[in-house]
């Protein structure tokens, strides 16, 4: 009886070498495992995979302490909900957050919390605004950015790391969802 054979093996029986695996990729992911889910075909892109989540980090992480600064100061005729919906984001921003740190240690890289470098490494700014409007317009500006930002992340990320890239396009859909709304909600706050 013939041994089992490997797909890589059944490929090239079929004469289509340009779909058989690297099968000393694989070797190494037998043996190397202190790598942990890192294998040889994300290896030499884990660590730029890893600084470009740590900047999304950092993005999430001002997003956070923005929605939560408006969501407290928020004040005006059409404050509670708008505060209550800055909330809802803030707990939107901090799972997107989460899942990140999450990926970046599954690369084997750290996820960079340091508050002294947070904004320099944020894609999106921090705000001050005191009026509903101004807030309003502020997270905006943010998440569109955010929205690029990512768009960009998942086109450079291609198929280097697809489950990252996964990650990345249930998060910008949740961005482009932030930023409909405050669109929305501007568009409300210039009518009155
Ligand atoms: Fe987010
Ligand atoms: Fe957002």
């Amino acid at each position: 009886m013939d041994a089992p054979t490997r797909g890589a093996a059944r490929a090239r029986d079929k004469n289509s070498p340009e779909l058989t695996l690297d099968e000393g990729a694989l070797d190494k992911a037998r043996s190397q495992l202190d790598d942990g889910a890192v294998t040889p075909s994300i290896g030499e892109w884990s660590e730029q995979i890893v600084n470009l989540l740590n900047d999304a980090l950092a993005t999430e992480l001002v997003c956070i302490l923005r929605y939560k600064r408006h969501h407290f100061t928020a004040r005006g005729m059409a404050s509670p909900a708008i505060a209550a919906e800055f909330m809802v984001h803030a707990n939107e921003e901090t799972a997107h957050a989460d899942k990140i740190a999450e990926r970046i240690v599954q690369l084997g890289g750290e996820p960079d919390f340091n508050p002294a470098t947070l904004l320099e490494r944020s894609h999106a700014d921090y705000d001050t605004s005191l009026g509903l409007r101004d807030m309003v317009r502020a997270n905006l500006i943010a998440e569109r950015v955010a929205v690029e930002a990512y768009r960009q992340m998942i086109g450079l990320i291609g198929d280097k790391d697809p489950t990252t890239r996964r990650m990345l396009e249930t998060i910008l859909a949740d961005e482009e969802e932030h930023a409909d709304e405050m669109n929305d909600l501007l568009e409300k706050q210039e009518g009155q």
